[in-house]
């Protein structure tokens, strides 16, 4: 799970990294208010889970309580890749005199942990090591023992921190670490993380990605999810235990088996390419069980997504047959009765799998296309949702 800056902010806090005061801001009057009570400049900053908010004019400085209230007017409602823009934060502003940039990350084919620093931060990381990567230090972290003050020396070293500033840097980097370890984190980073003008060193900016799979020995990161106004549908995709990611293309997709759906994403894409250019609209895995409950709860949450055009349900039978899953398909549409108002292209193969064609045959439902082969199926599929 992603936190928002605003979140991260305040778990830094909570660790002791110097941040600035921020205040949550969901309608302009709201900014206006908190412009009032921090005070002197502000910085109007969207809330959304991506990266690049200031190049999409997501981060606006304002002078005053009215100015902050026209920012967030400005940006609220903003798209920013994908992400529409409901809550803002109101920063204090800071002074900056340098922009660095620190983050610690889970580093899967290593098998470890990595810090990245620099001491060109504030611009787009990924730009970074591609046009300057020796601007960009990495350095291992030992899982087992941390960053402790000797580590913490290594990285600003590495990183090309000014030795005088070592003092400053040093704590904040191993706050920055226990964050990391003691949160169960995937990633925490800082960018920027500024000195200001009166020689402050303060995380500007923060992202942090919280491991799901620890979720259970950490009751206050439900809180968090719950706060973060995810995707309405990713959410309702949650109550019913569905797998669901929400992509932006047009073609719905129904899968039983991660590997399977993955797959399915990869051949509807290139079908897409020979029918106006339609994508996946969504990954959604209802794993083993394809019951008439689990099918109509699939279908009905990628049914609720306005740019879905087509749907296609591609499963293999193994211990759940066919025949089951073409049950669970019937039961679905009869349940989902007129709300099932798009066409549906299925692909069954596996364990039953001509009982499960003859029970769809019979059912003839007047959306419903059965297709033998997945490539010919992702095909129809694509060119369903660009008819
Ligand atoms: N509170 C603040 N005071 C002064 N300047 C700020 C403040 N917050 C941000 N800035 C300036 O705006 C720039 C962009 O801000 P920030 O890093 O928060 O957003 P971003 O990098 O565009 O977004 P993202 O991290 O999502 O890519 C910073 O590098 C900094 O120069
Ligand atoms: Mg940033």
């Amino acid at each position: 799970m992603d936190l928002y800056e605003y979140q991260a902010r305040d778990m830094f806090e909570s660790y002791g990294v110097p941040v600035l005061a921020g205040i949550v801001a969901d309608t302009p009057q709201e900014a206006r208010a908190a412009a009032e009570k921090l005070g002197g400049t502000v910085v109007v900053k969207a809330q959304v889970k991506t990266g690049g908010r200031g190049k999409a004019g997501g981060v606006k400085v304002a002078h005053s309580p009215a100015e902050a209230e026209r920012a967030a007017e400005a940006i609220l409602g903003l798209d920013i890749k994908g992400h529409t823009v409901r809550r803002l934060m109101v920063a204090a502003g800071a002074r900056i005199a340098q922009e660095f940039y620190f983050s610690i990350l889970l580093d899967r084919a290593n098998r470890s942990y990595l810090s990245l620093a620099s001491v060109e931060g504030g611009m787009d990381i990924e730009q970074l090591a591609v046009e300057k990567p020796e601007a960009l230090a990495r350095i291992e972290v030992d899982p087992l023992t941390g960053v402790d003050r000797e580590k913490a020396t290594e990285i600003a070293r590495a990183a090309g921190f000014p030795e005088d500033l070592f003092e400053k840097v040093l704590p904040v980097i191993e706050r920055l670490w226990w964050v990391y370890r003691d949160e169960d984190a995937t990633l925490v980073e800082v960018n920027p993380l500024v000195l200001t003008e009166s020689g402050q060193i303060i995380a500007l900016d923060g992202k942090i990605t919280l491991d799901d799979n620890a979720e259970f020995r950490h009751e206050k990161h439900k809180e968090l999810a719950e706060a973060g106004d995810v995707d309405p549908l990713e959410a309702k995709a949650k109550e019913s235990d569905l797998n669901y990611v929400k992509l932006d293309g047009e073609v719905g997709i129904i899968g039983n088996g991660a590997g399977l759906v993955m797959s399915t994403l990869d051949v509807v894409s290139y079908a897409g390419e020979r029918h106006g250019g339609v994508r996946p609209a969504n990954f959604l895995d209802i794993g083993g069980g394809a019951s008439a409950e689990v099918m109509a709860a699939g279908l009905h949450v990628i049914l609720s997504d306005p740019q879905v055009r087509s749907i296609f349900v591609n499963v293999f039978g193994g211990i759940t047959a066919c025949d089951a899953v073409a049950n669970g398909i019937v039961g679905a549409l009869e349940r989902l009765g007129d709300e099932e108002s798009k066409p549906l292209v299925v692909r069954l193969d596996g364990n039953n799998v001509e009982e499960g064609r003859r029970i769809l045959a019979e059912a003839n439902h007047p959306h419903v296309t059965v297709v033998d082969t997945m490539d010919d199926a992702a095909d129809r599929a694509a060119e369903l949702a660009n008819a």
